[in-house]
């Protein structure tokens, strides 16, 4: 049976859930999908670096949460820096999960760089590698004969970039309008019920939903990334983060979400990108009032769904988890799947 060694760099809510996971449900994941799944190395800001090839006790690493407590007392404990730490480990996968910067990515870009640069396959739930160097990591993983697999940058674990490429064999993508942030759609919603912005997003924090900054959710960044994302990879838009117009949700008023509702309408967070005649795309995001009977109206809490229109079929829907931290882990094991899918041509419970 396949042992697949992994590295997870970064040890918040998406990683320690999927080393929980790991620690949980390892057997039956062997069991069901045909490989198993053994951490090798961690790293963390706070926790500092730990690397064991032989294989790292979850239940230890697991302990050590949100308390003074670091890596340091135990064996394997290293002070090297990240770029040593990814390159030379003996991991097989990098699992990057830090924060998302959505100025320059970094750290996360270098992390991605390293590990594909060292043969090894990365799977990243983080946008900013994927949004701002996505094309250029794509081709480095290629060069390296490696996976670079980021299902959980755009809608968490549910599959739309894979479930997208594959459906769309064989159609024509006209554009897509989507949904895109848990956060400010949970926001929406709770300001909808008579809850102040700051307490709204207090909620959608202790949810696990927000980014390390809510900005990023309230301000439309996290939203602009993700239309990025799938409109260079359905889309084959070619295009970067200043061709997305991006406007949040922080000036829209409880007496606008009254008014709209008194008009049938909902304030939702909406991004978009469509083909124009002349082959370019044109991509923002925006606080739209959309009527009650749009099929976006009724997405609600932390759900986010994205709509794509097709020559063949029309509109077609994916709708599903957009935040969330078992739900952005699973986002992880399932490109693990689809690496060992392509490595072995075996498909889980085929
Ligand atoms: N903060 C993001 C959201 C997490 O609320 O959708 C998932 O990208």
């Amino acid at each position: 049976m396949t042992t697949y060694d992994i590295a997870l760099i970064g040890f918040g809510g998406v990683n320690r859930t999927l080393a929980e996971l790991i620690a949980t449900r390892g057997e039956t994941l062997h069991t069901d999908l045909g490989f198993g799944l053994r951490v090798v190395a961690i790293t963390d800001l706070r926790l500092g670096s730990l690397v064991q090839p032989e294989g790292i006790d979850l239940s230890i690493a697991l302990k050590l949460d949100g308390g003074s407590e670091t890596f340091a007392k135990y064996g394997g404990s290293t002070d090297t820096n990240n770029e040593s730490v990814i390159r030379s480990c003996t991991a097989d996968i990098i699992c990057e999960a830090t924060f998302t910067n959505p100025d320059d990515g970094e750290p996360a870009v270098s992390h991605v760089r390293w590990a594909l640069e060292s043969g090894k396959s990365v799977c990243t739930t983080n946008k900013g590698p994927v949004a701002l160097r996505g094309a250029e990591l794509t081709a480095l993983a290629e060069q390296n004969g490696v996976h670079f697999e980021f299902e959980g940058a755009v809608m968490s674990g549910t599959p739309v970039i894979r479930l997208a490429k594959k459906m769309f064999e064989g159609l024509k993508l006209n554009g897509f309008e989507g949904i895109l942030n848990g956060t400010s759609n949970y926001v929406l919603g709770r300001m909808e019920a008579g809850l102040g912005l700051d307490a709204a997003i207090g909620e959608a924090q202790d949810l696990g939903y927000a980014e390390a900054n809510p900005a990023a959710d309230i301000e439309g960044y996290d939203v602009q990334l993700k239309v990025l994302i799938l409109a260079n990879e359905l889309l084959d838009a070619g295009i970067e983060l200043k061709d997305v117009q991006r406007q949040g949700i922080s000036a829209v008023t409880p007496e606008n979400i009254r008014k709209a509702a008194s008009e049938g309408r909902r304030w939702k967070l909406v991004g978009a990108a469509r083909r124009n005649p002349d082959g370019s795309v044109t991509a923002g995001v925006s606080p739209v009032a959309l009527p009650l009977d749009h099929g976006l109206a009724g997405v609600s809490g932390a759900t986010n769904a994205v709509s794509f229109d097709t020559d063949l079929l029309g509109a077609v829907t994916v709708s599903g988890p957009g935040a969330g931290r078992v739900e952005t882990a699973y986002a992880l094991l399932s490109d693990i799947i689809a690496m060992h899918a392509a490595r072995t041509g075996v498909v889980a419970n085929a």
